[in-house]
C-alpha cells in the first residue's frame, strides 16, 4: 500500500515536473520568439566596425559646421535615418530622424536618461545637476530654473551685470589692435557667470579664469589620468576650484549680513536648499559655470565670423543696433525694452545655433523596453540622437548649409533643439540669448572690425571650435 502510494506520488510529481518543463520551455520559446520579433524591429546594424573602437573614429572625425555630420550622412545614405553602430565600445542606436529624436528627448526621466561616461562624471562631480537623475535631479533643477527664470523681470536683474562685463572687456581693447575674439568672448561669459553665481569681483575673476580654462578643457579630453595629461590637469584644477568655492561657502555660512549688492545663486541655494551639503553646493556651482561658459562664447565667436562672411545680414543687424543706439543718450544703460527690439539679432542667434550645433547630439540610455515609430529599443540600450540631423533637415530648412538669418522671419514653429528639451531643457537658454545680444550691441555700435587671418574655419572636432581663436582687428568708432 505504502509502496503503491509512493509510486503514485512519484508519478504525480513526474507528471507535474513534465508539465512544468513543457510550460517553462513554452514560455521561454514564446519569449525568445517575441524577443526575436522585437530584435527584428531593431534598426539595421551598420557593421561591427573596427575591433574595440567600432565606428568611433568616423563618428568623432573633424568636419566643417557647414555640412551634415559625415558619419550621419553615410549612415542615412546606406541604412536610413535610424541605424545601429558601435560607438565608444557600445552598440548604439543612432537617430537622425527628427520625430524619433524629439520623442527620445521628451522621454528623458521616463523611458530614457542621459548617459555620461564615468570619466566625465569624475570631472563634473557625482552630485552635478547634469549627472543626477530622478527626484534628486528634479529638485536641483527646479531651484536653478527658479533662480535663472525666463521672465523679463528676472532677466532684467542680470542685464546690468552683462552690460558691465561687456564694457569692462572692451575697455582693454586698444583701438587698432588685434584681439583673439574667442578668448575675449570666453572671458566675458565667465565674468558674467561668476557674478551671477557667486559674486566674484574683477580681480578674482581674472585669477580664476585660467584655472577654469584648464578644467573646461579637460572635460572634452581623453580620460587618461597620468601626470601631465589634460584629464589629470583637469582633475587637479577641479580640486582647486572646489577649494575656492568652499571658501566662499564657509564665508557665507558664517556671515550675518550680505556683503554684495544682489542675491546671487549661492545665496539663493543657501536660503532655499538648507539641507544641501557643501559637496552638493560645490558641484551645483561648478556645473552652472561649466555649462554656460564655452557654450555662449563659441556661439558669439561664430556669429562674428558668420556676419563677416554675410554682408547682407551684417548690414541688417547693424541697422537694428544703430537704431536702438540713436534712442539712447551717451552712456545711458540698455534696458529690457531695448532688448525686446533686437528681433533680427534673435534670428541671427537662432540661425547660428542651427548651423553650428554646440553638440553633435545627445547620448541617452533606455530605462525600459520601448517601441517608438516602429523601432524596438531594448532596456539598457544606448541611443544617440543627432541634433545636427534635425537642424539640417532640408524639408524644414531649405539649403540647410547656408547661413540665412532671414529664414527665421517666416518660421512660426519648427523642430529646433539647440537647448535640448524635456526635463533637461537648458535652464540657461534665455541668459545665453541676453548675453550674446548685449555684447553684440556694443561690439557692433562701438567698433569697426576686420578678420585678420584668412581661411578661419568653424569645425566640429567633434566639439565646435573656430580656428586660431578668431583674431580680429578692432578700431573704435567715433560715437
Ligand atoms: C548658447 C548657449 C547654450 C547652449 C547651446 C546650451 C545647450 C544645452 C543643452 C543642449 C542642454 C541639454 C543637455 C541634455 O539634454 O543632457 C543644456 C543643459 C544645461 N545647460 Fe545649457 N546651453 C547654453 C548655455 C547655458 C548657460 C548660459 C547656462 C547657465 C547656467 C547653462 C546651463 C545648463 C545646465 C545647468 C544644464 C543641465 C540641465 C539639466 O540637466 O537639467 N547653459 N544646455
Amino acid at each position: 500500500m505504502e509502496i503503491n502510494g509512493l509510486v503514485e506520488r512519484m508519478s504525480d510529481n513526474l507528471v507535474a515536473c513534465a508539465v512544468a518543463v513543457v510550460v517553462g520551455v513554452g514560455v521561454v520559446a514564446l519569449f525568445a520568439l517575441s524577443r526575436a520579433e522585437h530584435v527584428k524591429r531593431m534598426p539595421p546594424l551598420v557593421s561591427r566596425g573596427w575591433p574595440l573602437i567600432g565606428h568611433t573614429l568616423h563618428f568623432i572625425a573633424t568636419h566643417s559646421v557647414f555640412e551634415l555630420h559625415p558619419f550621419i550622412k553615410h549612415g542615412i545614405r546606406r541604412y536610413g535615418k535610424v541605424f545601429q553602430a558601435s560607438l565608444f565600445g557600445k552598440r548604439t542606436i543612432v537617430s537622425a530622424d527628427t520625430e524619433l529624436t524629439k520623442l527620445i528627448i521628451q522621454g528623458e526621466g521616463k523611458t530614457f536618461r542621459s548617459a555620461w561616461p564615468d570619466s566625465l562624471i569624475r570631472i563634473l562631480g557625482q552630485e552635478s545637476l547634469i549627472v543626477t537623475s530622478g527626484e534628486e535631479h528634479r529638485h536641483s533643477r527646479a531651484l536653478l530654473v527658479a533662480y535663472m527664470g525666463s521672465n523679463r523681470s528676472k532677466l532684467s536683474s542680470f542685464l546690468p551685470h552683462i552690460e558691465a562685463a561687456t564694457l569692462e572687456i572692451m575697455s582693454n581693447w586698444k583701438s587698432g589692435s588685434i584681439i583673439s575674439f574667442k578668448d575675449e568672448a570666453k572671458h566675458f561669459t565667465f565674468s558674467v557667470l561668476c557674478k551671477i553665481m557667486i559674486s566674484l569681483g574683477k580681480k578674482e575673476v581674472a585669477q580664476t579664469h585660467t584655472l577654469f580654462e584648464t578644467y573646461d578643457d579637460s572635460i572634452l579630453s581623453i580620460p587618461l589620468n597620468f601626470p601631465g595629461t589634460r584629464y589629470n590637469k583637469g582633475l587637479k584644477a577641479r580640486s582647486k576650484l572646489v577649494a575656492i568655492i568652499q571658501e566662499i561657502i564657509n564665508k557665507r555660512r558664517n556671515q550675518t549680513k550680505c556683503d554684495h549688492e544682489n542675491k546671487d545663486l549661492l545665496d539663493y541655494l543657501l536660503s532655499n536648499a538648507q539641507e544641501y551639503s557643501d559637496t552638493k553646493l560645490q558641484d551645483f556651482i561648478l556645473t552652472a559655470l561649466f555649462a554656460g561658459h564655452s557654450t555662449s562664447a563659441i556661439v558669439l565667436a561664430c556669429i562674428v565670423k558668420l556676419l563677416h562672411d554675410t554682408p547682407k545680414a551684417l548690414q541688417e543687424i547693424m541697422e537694428e543696433h544703430e537704431k536702438i543706439q540713436k534712442t539712447k543718450t551717451q552712456g545711458e544703460d540698455l534696458d529690457m525694452n531695448d532688448y525686446m527690439k533686437m528681433s533680427f539679432t534673435q534670428n541671427v542667434i537662432n540661425e547660428t545655433l542651427r548651423l553650428v550645433n554646440l553638440s553633435l547630439g545627445l547620448f541617452k540610455v533606455a530605462l525600459e523596453d520601448v517601441e517608438l515609430k516602429g523601432h524596438f529599443i531594448p532596456k539598457g540600450c544606448i541611443v544617440f540622437v543627432s541634433q545636427i540631423a534635425v537642424h539640417f533637415d532640408s524639408d524644414v530648412y531649405p539649403n540647410p548649409e547656408r547661413f540665412d538669418p532671414s529664414r527665421w522671419k517666416n518660421i512660426k514653429s519648427s523642430p529646433f533643439v539647440p537647448f535640448g528639451g524635456g526635463i533637461r531643457l537648458c535652464p540657461g537658454a534665455e541668459l545665453a540669448r541676453l548675453e550674446i545680444s548685449i555684447f553684440l550691441h556694443y561690439f557692433l555700435t562701438h567698433y569697426r572690425w576686420t578678420i585678420e587671418v584668412e581661411n578661419i574655419q568653424m569645425l566640429h572636432t567633434p566639439f565646435p571650435t573656430i580656428t586660431k581663436n578668431l583674431p580680429i582687428r578692432v578700431v573704435r568708432r567715433k560715437l
